[in-house]
């Protein structure tokens, strides 16, 4: 039996923890209803062989640090890791994953929770009912815009950007996409490859699928906003930093876009009170890949991975730098 410790720093599905065990691991989980400190973090992680985090933890080179020499793992429960100094940890010899696939269909199938949402005005029409406001039918009560037929541009065509483009062939949508390469898959689909300027000059619909870079950070700045069909309804499931919130919220006072429907925000968990006002907007806690299943499959993944660099076997989800 290995006497390696994990330290996991957010409460995770048991059957991730139901693997470590079962594997002769010890786990430290934090004990606390919220995300470790920074302070804390770095307090704990000397102490462990490997780390399962999760996607609010910054995972920055003095957390490397502290971690080093010891611990030769750090894990995330997310497919996004630009919480994750990934150069930093090369440097120090630790390997980082992260669980891509599993989740792919539950954050595509959120995506279009919102994109419906926002279209059919849910989150507006759904207040004014539990508000008590509805006094009967009425013919020009949330008339909303249309779905069925209309332009959808996938910006950022990987696994999830693809599962979107594939749910939008049940509402005839046409799809445009851009990425840097052809993308075969979403082509398979009927996607088109458009610049980004000519999607958003033309989509009723844009999606954001890319993850957050230097190069993607705020790719939907105010000139590229503005850029937008007018009416237009934009969906970011991706990270809040690839538009700016700021102009976003110009860009929906000023009515050149219809509406937006967001899972993800710049400063999470800060929320604009700027947007909380706005009744075109439909806010949701970052919850792409909430669903039962798809999060026991992440802890799973996030644990065999870690199972596998302790036994000096390859991880079977590494990133790079
Ligand atoms: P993925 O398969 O790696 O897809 C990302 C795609 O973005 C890749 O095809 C990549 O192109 C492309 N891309 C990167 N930079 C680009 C740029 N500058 N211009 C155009 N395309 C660019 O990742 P995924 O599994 O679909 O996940 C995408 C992101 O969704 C994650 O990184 C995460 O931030 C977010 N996410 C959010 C939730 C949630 O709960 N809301 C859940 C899961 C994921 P290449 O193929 O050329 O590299
Ligand atoms: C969630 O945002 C993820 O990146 O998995």
């Amino acid at each position: 039996m290995s006497s390696s410790s994990i330290y996991i720093t957010r409460t995770i599905p048991e059957s991730g923890v139901a693997l470590l065990t079962g594997a002769g691991f010890a786990v430290r989980m934090n004990p606390l209803a919220r995300t470790p400190r920074r302070d804390e973090l770095l307090d704990e992680v000397g102490d462990h062989d490997a780390i399962i985090c999760q996607l609010p933890d910054p995972i920055d080179r003095a957390v490397f640090e502290a971690a080093a020499p010891r611990c030769k793992a750090i894990a995330t429960c997310a497919v996004g890791y630009d919480n994750i100094d990934v150069a930093a940890a090369r440097a120090h010899g630790i390997v980082v994953t992260n669980t891509p696939d599993v989740l792919t269909e539950a954050t595509a199938d959120l995506t279009w929770a919102l994109l419906l949402a926002t279209a059919r005005r849910l989150g507006e029409a759904e207040r004014f009912l539990r508000a008590g406001a509805w006094r009967g039918w009425g013919m020009l009560d949330f008339q909303g815009a249309d779905v069925f037929g209309k332009k959808l541009g996938i910006v950022g065509a990987g696994r999830i950007g693809t599962a979107v483009a594939r749910r939008a062939r049940g509402f005839d949508m046409s799809v445009c996409y851009c990425a840097r390469e052809n993308k075969k898959s979403i082509e398979e689909l009927g996607a088109t490859r458009v610049a980004l300027g000519e999607l958003l000059e033309t989509s009723d619909f844009v999606s954001l699928h890319v993850p957050l870079t230097e190069e993607t950070h705020h790719l939907l700045d105010a000139k590229a906003l503005d850029r937008m069909k007018r009416g237009a309804i934009l969906i970011n499931t991706a990270r809040g930093g690839v538009v700016d919130q700021v102009a976003l919220i110009e860009a929906l006072r000023e009515g050149r876009l219809a509406a937006v429907g967001l899972d993800v925000f710049d400063k999470e968990p800060a929320v604009p009170p700027e947007l909380l006002s706005l009744s075109n907007a439909v806010l949701l806690p970052h919850i792409g890949s909430a669903t039962v299943s798809t999060r026991s499959k992440m802890a799973e993944i996030a644990a065999a991975n870690v199972i596998a660099v302790l036994r000096g076997e390859p991880p079977l989800n590494p990133v790079q730098p």
